[in-house]
C-alpha cells in the first residue's frame, strides 16, 4: 500500500499597507529604536486599518495560495483558520472566509492556540487528509494584533504586527508533512493573557522569554530524534517569528547556523498566528525555500501551547 501524506502546494500571504517603525514608536511611548531592535530584532510591523479584518487579510492570502497551487473555490472541501483576533465572536473567521471565498462545500473552523495557533492547525489538516476526509485544506494565520494592544504600554505595544499567511495542504503520494508534535500547559495562563474586559495583551516578558527558549529548544531536539534525523539534515527552520533573541538561542541550543534559520521578524513584529505561513512565503518567493528541502517549523504560544512540524516541502 501507498503512503499517503499531505503536502503544501501553495502558499500566499498579505501584509497591511502601513508599516510602523520603531521610530514611529518611540513618538508614541517611552521608547527608541535602539532598545526595541536589541531586545527583540525588530525594525518595523505591518498595521491594519480600521476597517480591516482577520477575515480580509485571510482572503488575500488564501487567494494567493490558492492560485500558486492552481486550484479554484470548488477545490477547497475544509479551511482552518488559526487566529486570535477573529472578526466577530461567531460565525468563526474560518466560516466567513469561506464565505468570501466562494466555497460552498465542505467545512470550515477556527483554531485558536495563540501563536502555536498555524502549527496547530497543520496538525489538524495533516490527520484529515491522512484520514481521506479533505483532499485539498485551506490552512491559513491571520491575526489583527494591533486590536489588542494598549499604546500606552511600551511592554507589549512594541512587539506585535498584524498579517496573514495561508498555505494549501494536499493529498500527496510525495512525502510531505513527516510529523507534527504539539503540547500545552494552562498552568501559564496568566505568563501571556489577554483578558475579556480590558482586552489588552499583558505579559510577563522574561518569564516568558525563559520558558519559550527553554520549550522550544527542547522541542526542536525532540523532533529531530523522533524523525531519526540529524541537524544537517535540515535545510531550514522556520520558527515562530517573535524574538531574534530567542530564534538564536534555539538555533544555537539545536547547533544550526543562522544561515538556516528563516527570520522575518524585523519587517512583521509578532503577528502570533500568522508568522508561521507569512515566513515561510517570504522565504519561498526570495528563493531560500526550493522544492524537495526539509523544513522544520516551530513555535511557541500563550497557555502555553508550542508544536512543530517537519516536512518536506
Ligand atoms: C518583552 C521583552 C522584549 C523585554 O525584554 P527584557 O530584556 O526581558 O526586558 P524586561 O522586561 O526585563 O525590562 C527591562 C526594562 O526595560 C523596560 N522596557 C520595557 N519595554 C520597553 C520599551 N519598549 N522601551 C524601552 N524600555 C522598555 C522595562 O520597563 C524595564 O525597565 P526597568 O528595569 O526600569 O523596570 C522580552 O522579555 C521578550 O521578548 N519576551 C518574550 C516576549 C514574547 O516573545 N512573547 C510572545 C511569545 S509567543
Amino acid at each position: 500500500m501507498t503512503n499517503l501524506y499531505s503536502k503544501i502546494i501553495g502558499s500566499g500571504s498579505y501584509l497591511p499597507e502601513k508599516i510602523l517603525t520603531n521610530h514611529d514608536l518611540a513618538k508614541i511611548v517611552d521608547t527608541s529604536h535602539d532598545w526595541i531592535f536589541e531586545r527583540t530584532g525588530i525594525e518595523q510591523r505591518h498595521i491594519a486599518s480600521k476597517n480591516e479584518s482577520s477575515v480580509d487579510m485571510a482572503y488575500k492570502a488564501s487567494l494567493k495560495a490558492m492560485s500558486m497551487a492552481q486550484l479554484s473555490s470548488n477545490d477547497i472541501d475544509m479551511i482552518i483558520v488559526a487566529t486570535s483576533t477573529p472578526e466577530r465572536k461567531f460565525p468563526s473567521t474560518a466560516v466567513l472566509l469561506q464565505n468570501s471565498l466562494k466555497v460552498e462545500q465542505g467545512f470550515a473552523f477556527d483554531i485558536n492556540a495563540a501563536c502555536t495557533g498555524f502549527i496547530y492547525a497543520l496538525d489538524v489538516a495533516d490527520k484529515y487528509v491522512r484520514a481521506k476526509v479533505a483532499k485539498n485544506i485551506l490552512v491559513v494565520g491571520s491575526e489583527k494584533m494591533s486590536s489588542l494592544l494598549d499604546w500606552k504600554d511600551r511592554n507589549t505595544c512594541v512587539l506585535f504586527g498584524d498579517g496573514a499567511g495561508a498555505v494549501i495542504l494536499s493529498e500527496s503520494t510525495a512525502p510531505g508533512v513527516l510529523s507534527t508534535n504539539i503540547g500545552s500547559n494552562g498552568s501559564y495562563k496568566d505568563l501571556l493573557t489577554v483578558n475579556i474586559d480590558p482586552e489588552f495583551i499583558e505579559m510577563k516578558g522574561n518569564d516568558v522569554f525563559k520558558i519559550a527558549v527553554k520549550t522550544m529548544g527542547k522541542l526542536a531536539v525532540s523532533t529531530l530524534e523522533k524523525n531519526n534525523i540529524t541537524i544537517d539534515q535540515v535545510d531550514w527552520l522556520i520558527p515562530h517569528q517573535a524574538n531574534s533573541r530567542i530564534i538564536n538561542a534555539i538555533a544555537k541550543k539545536i547547533s544550526l547556523p543562522s544561515e538556516k534559520v528563516i527570520l522575518t521578524v524585523n519587517k512583521h513584529g509578532n503577528t502570533s498566528a500568522a508568522s508561521i505561513p507569512l515566513a515561510f512565503d517570504d522565504a519561498y518567493h526570495n528563493g531560500s525555500l526550493k522544492k524537495g528541502n526539509l523544513i522544520m517549523l516551530e513555535a511557541f504560544g500563550a497557555g502555553f501551547t508550542w508544536g512543530s512540524v517537519l516536512l518536506k516541502f
